[in-house]
Order: C-alpha cells, then sequence, then structure tokens
C-alpha cells in the first residue's frame, strides 16, 4: 500500500493554510465587517439621538466630527494604492488591508451620508459627495472582479507564470520551424505565417474579445487538415508532427489570451477607481478649503 511521506500539519500550519485561501471579504471571521458595521450603527443611533432638533449637518459638532472621519478615513483608503506596491504579512497583510478597505469604505457612505445632514445643492460639497459615492459604487463592481476573476485566472494559469507562457509558445514555435523545414514550401509558408503573424493580443479590444476570431494559426491548422489526405508517405507523417504541434501551440495561445483578459479586465476596472479616487481629493480638498475659508 502507498504511504505518504509528507508529514501531518500542526493546527498552526493548518490554520495559516486555511488563512492563505480565506477571501479578503471573509479575512480573521469578518472582523472589518463587524468594525464598519458598529461604526455606522453608532453613527446612525448619534445622528437620531442628537438634540435639538433639526438633526444636525456638517456644521455642528456631530457633522464636523463625522466630516473629519470621513476625510481621514478617505486619505487612509487611498493610500491602500501605495500599500499594495509594498510586501509584508502578518497583521496588516493586504489581504487585512484590502477587507479594511473595502469594509470601511463601504461605511463612508453612511458616515459621509449623515455629515451632510441631507442638504444637498448644485455646489462644490455636494460635488465632493457625489465623487465619494461614485468610487464607492466603482469599488463594488470591483468586489466582483477581485473576488471572481483571481480565481479564474488561477485554474488557467494551472501554476504557470506568464514568463512560462511566453516560454512554451516560443518552444512551441521553434519546434514548429523544425518540422515543417523540410517540408515543401506550401506547408513551410503556413507556419511561418503561424510563427509571424499569430499574436497573443493587438489592441484593447482584442484583449478583451472571448473569441478574437481566426487568426494565422487557425487558418494554417485548418489549410493544413485539408492538405493532409492529399500527401503520401513520410511527408504525410510529418505534416501529421506539424498539425499536432499547431494544435497544442493553439491551446496555448487560448489559454494565454484568456489570462490577458482577466488581467485587463483587472486593469481597465482600476483605471476607472483610481483617477476616480484622485477626482474625489481634489474635490474634497476645494469642499474643505471652502467650509474653512469662506463660509
Ligand atoms: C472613497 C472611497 C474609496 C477610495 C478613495 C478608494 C481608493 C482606492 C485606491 C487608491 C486603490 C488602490 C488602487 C491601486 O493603486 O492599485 C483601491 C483599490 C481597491 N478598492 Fe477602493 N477606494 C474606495 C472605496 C472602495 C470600496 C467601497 C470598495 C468596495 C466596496 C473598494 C474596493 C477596492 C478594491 C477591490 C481594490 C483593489 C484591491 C487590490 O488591488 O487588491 N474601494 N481603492
Amino acid at each position: 500500500m502507498a504511504r505518504s511521506n509528507a508529514a501531518p500539519l500542526s493546527a498552526a500550519a493548518k490554520r495559516r493554510q486555511q488563512a492563505a485561501h480565506e477571501s479578503f471579504l471573509k479575512h480573521k471571521g469578518y472582523r472589518y465587517f463587524k468594525v464598519a458595521a458598529a461604526l455606522s450603527v453608532l453613527a446612525i443611533l448619534v445622528y437620531f439621538l442628537h438634540d435639538p432638533i433639526p438633526r444636525p449637518n456638517g456644521g455642528t459638532w456631530y457633522g464636523y466630527t463625522l466630516g473629519t472621519m470621513s476625510a481621514l478615513l478617505i486619505l487612509w483608503l487611498t493610500a491602500l494604492g501605495i500599500r499594495k506596491r509594498r510586501i509584508s504579512a502578518g497583521r496588516w497583510s493586504l489581504k487585512a488591508w484590502t477587507s479594511a478597505h473595502v469594509y470601511l469604505g463601504l461605511s463612508l457612505l453612511v458616515l459621509g451620508t449623515l455629515h451632510t445632514g441631507f442638504q444637498f445643492g448644485w455646489n462644490v460639497h455636494t460635488l465632493a459627495y457625489g465623487v465619494m459615492v461614485f468610487v464607492i459604487l466603482s469599488g463594488l463592481i470591483g468586489i466582483y472582479f477581485y473576488t471572481v476573476i483571481p480565481k479564474k485566472m488561477g485554474r488557467n494559469r494551472e501554476e504557470m507564470t506568464r514568463e512560462q507562457m511566453v516560454q512554451d509558445l516560443n518552444a512551441l514555435d521553434r519546434q514548429l520551424t523544425q518540422l515543417a523545414g523540410p517540408l515543401p514550401s506550401e506547408i513551410t509558408n503556413l507556419v511561418s505565417q503561424s510563427i509571424q503573424k499569430t499574436k497573443v493580443a493587438k489592441g484593447v479590444f482584442s484583449r478583451l474579445a472571448k473569441n478574437p476570431g481566426p487568426d494565422a494559426t487557425d487558418k494554417a491548422v485548418k489549410k493544413l487538415r485539408q492538405l493532409h489526405p492529399t500527401i503520401d508517405g513520410r511527408e504525410r507523417e510529418a505534416l501529421s508532427a506539424v498539425i499536432d504541434a499547431l494544435e497544442r501551440k493553439q491551446v496555448s495561445l487560448a489559454r494565454a489570451r484568456r489570462h490577458v483578459r482577466y488581467k485587463t479586465m483587472l486593469e481597465l476596472w482600476l483605471y476607472f477607481h483610481v483617477p476616480m479616487t484622485f477626482l474625489l481629493i481634489a474635490a474634497l480638498s476645494a469642499h474643505i478649503i471652502s467650509v474653512f475659508f469662506y463660509w
């Protein structure tokens, strides 16, 4: 009977392994969801218990407190961009930070709205609020992207890195050159077209396309399959090997294209979320300056 050589995992190692596979949304038993929910409930309670009526707006102690908290929170949420580019594990790992980013970012919807006291108009204050809501809503879409796409990318890559995908394609091209070398020019031309003209992706639309349409490799496979029964003997065997290599190239290309497609989707989302964040900082600065200097 076969026996595993692997030593059984200790309880701590099992916990670490489980934590590594846990999504940022569930991080530490929804710790930051609980913090954000408590903060929001507290803000709502104080709002309704506030004396006197009418309810407070940005110009009361309550409004200033919520306004300061919201502005600091926005700056901290923005700092995720810096944090992402530094490597560190443990308590403030990127997963912990992203989890807090998502839930505290959502709580801003409550804090920011109560800060306004529901006084909206065509002014810089409402502009700052509107942009904030936009960034938060775009974040909600980002949750879908960041929970679904990385899993799909993992399944698609099958442990391969981007560099390995490129190396795999280059190796197949070298093999094709060798296999097609002794064959008639009609065949070698089709193989050269596949090597020279097949691109993983060209522009943004082709990077995002699920079915980019037949490329030079697909055309070569189609024509060579038609040619195959018309050739005899050793050449036919050699042609079979060429077709086989081209078909493996099609599989590798499909994997590389899916990888590029997923990566582009994540990048495109960031191209929206991040510039909107900068617009928010600008509108927030205008809001704060106008409140303190011109009011
Ligand atoms: C005003 C509120 C917010 C601001 C200012 C903000 C800002 C940012 C910034 C600067 C980044 C880093 C982008 C980069 O450089 O790669 C980021 C990433 C992200 N944000 Fe937000 N965000 C806000 C709210 C939210 C909310 C409410 C959610 C979810 C509901 C969210 C979800 C995300 C996600 C999923 C990422 C990507 C994390 C990663 O790359 O691993 N954001 N945000």
